[in-house]
């Protein structure tokens, strides 16, 4: 496994592996879902190659950059023992090395302020600065991304076919603890009450999940906004969207999802899951 922290060497490396290679990107603090991604990427490519940087410009003026885990040794053990070919572990300097505000950045329009990126009007932009500048550097044939981030994954395919980038994104499956809450580097801030809180997320969703054909929706996406609010979650968005547009529907159909943002405490947490219906 070799650990590149410039983009020359990022480059040196990458020019050593012939044929596909995945890149997985990430904020490191790896856990389980990541794993995933990379075992996944694995089936599909013959190299992997995982960046590690947790990326300021996504990152809004009152959020968690400072405080956002960081676990290199561990994150190293852990890519070790699962097998990846390339460890891309840039320094901030190395990535903006005209600071973060002079770097040139992907503006995405409509889809980038709906839902997360009304909360976090900077979000997708700095997430599509970074993934792009990783995508020209390691030149992969593929790239993975979690379902958890649905919108992120939608906005980076958009920007694949937007941009003419020859990558094939796969899209991984959520990964939950056995009580069905989806992992994520930020449960770690969780305190115990919080973390048994944070199941009623998954709950709603699959109630809602489980609501009958027919059913008015838009009054059961209310009752479990009413519901977790109560139990003491505040939640940000609780939504049916039509998967790919991410237009807000009002009935299920073949291509749907319901999609949530909230807040436990000060911790931010992202959810979402099929809600489909085919009559
Ligand atoms: O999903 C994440 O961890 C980040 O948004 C990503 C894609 C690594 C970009 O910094």
């Amino acid at each position: 496994m070799k650990i590149a922290e410039t983009f020359s060497d990022l480059s040196k490396h990458r020019l050593a592996l012939s044929g596909e290679a995945a890149l997985i990107p990430t904020m490191g603090a790896l856990h389980e879902g990541h794993l995933a991604l990379i075992r996944l990427a694995k089936s599909h490519a013959k190299h992997t190659i995982v960046s590690i940087f947790v990326n300021p410009t996504q990152f809004g003026p009152n959020e968690d950059f400072e405080s956002y885990p960081r676990s290199r040794t561990k994150d190293l053990m852990q890519l070790e023992k699962v097998g990846v070919d390339i460890v891309f572990f840039p320094t901030t300097q190395e990535v903006y090395p005209n600071g973060i505000h002079e770097a040139t950045r992907i503006y995405v329009p409509t889809i980038g302020h709906l839902y997360c990126g009304k909360s976090r009007p900077t979000f997708f932009e700095g997430v599509c600065s970074i993934v792009l500048r990783l995508f020209l550097i390691t030149k992969p044939t593929h790239a993975v991304f979690g379902e958890k981030d649905f919108q992120q994954v939608t906005i980076i395919k958009k920007m694949i076919t937007d941009l003419y980038l020859n990558i094939k994104i796969i899209q991984a499956p959520i990964v939950r603890e056995d009580d069905g809450l989806a992992m994520s580097s930020r449960n770690q801030y969780l305190s115990e009450a919080e973390r048994q809180l944070a199941t009623e997320i998954y709950k709603a969703l699959i109630k809602l999940q489980k609501t009958p054909q027919n059913s008015n929706i838009a009054a059961a996406i209310q009752k479990e906004v009413c519901e977790l609010e109560r139990n003491g979650i505040r939640v940000d968005y609780l939504s049916l969207v039509e998967e790919g547009s991410l237009r807000k529907i009002t009935k299920p159909t073949p291509n749907s999802r319901v999609l949530f943002a909230g807040y436990i405490g000060k911790t931010r947490l992202i959810d979402n899951m099929p809600l489909t219906q085919t009559d």
